[in-house]
């Protein structure tokens, strides 16, 4: 019988490439410089994986997988990552097993509750900020968060100018503090601290 990436190659007519199954827990999104979801970060024990998802299987991955929770994924080493050809979720009794090893992660963040205060992240989009990129720098916050509920109690808002433009582009946290020259990854990065 052949193997899952083997069907994958031999219908794709190339040669199937090395690949095996990681087993781990999901432990966030795999993004590139530009904030866009490119795989799945995976964690089994001490060791990381970064996965490069089929851009077909990236919504799944946004839609259904919580830090935390065991997959299996068949992939092929591909530079200093690896290639996905298929995420499954991991049966419960060897996800079970496997917490019991290695301990759980990080706690798993709750959904927000409906009733919990948003937070808000202000974006300055006007003048010398829009031309340094505040656009993509919101855009790339919005999409987050209205594609991922753990962050449903994270308002992005456009603001006008925060008196610091030639440090643009300017974001403020809901704690007050202004981060400077933004770019859409750093901006990506302050949300994982909020889910
Ligand atoms: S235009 Fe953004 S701080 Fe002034």
């Amino acid at each position: 019988m052949r193997t899952l990436h083997e069907s994958a190659a031999l219908d794709a007519g190339v040669a199937a490439p090395t690949g095996q199954v990681l087993k781990g827990q999901y432990s966030g999104a795999y993004r590139s410089d530009k904030g866009k979801i490119k795989g799945l970060l995976l964690q089994a024990g001490e060791a990381k994986f970064t996965v490069k998802l089929p851009k077909y299987l990236r919504p799944m991955l946004v839609r259904e997988l919580a830090p935390g929770d065991f997959v299996q994924v068949w992939a092929y080493p591909e530079d200093d990552r690896w290639r996905a050809i298929n995420v499954l979720p991991l049966p419960k009794c060897e996800a079970e097993m496997l917490r019991q090893q290695w301990g759980d992660l990080a706690p798993v963040p709750k959904l927000a509750q409906t009733s919990q205060k948003r937070m808000c992240i202000e974006v300055c989009t006007k003048g010398k900020c829009y031309k340094q990129g505040a656009r993509q720098v919101h855009s790339a916050l919005q999409e987050a968060v209205d594609r991922d509920p753990a962050l449903s109690h994270v308002a992005i808002k456009e603001t006008g100018c925060m008196k610091a433009c030639k440090q643009g582009p300017n974001l403020r946290l809901p704690n007050g503090r202004m981060l400077h020259r933004v770019s859409p990854a750093e901006a990506l990065a302050q949300l994982d601290a909020k889910r």
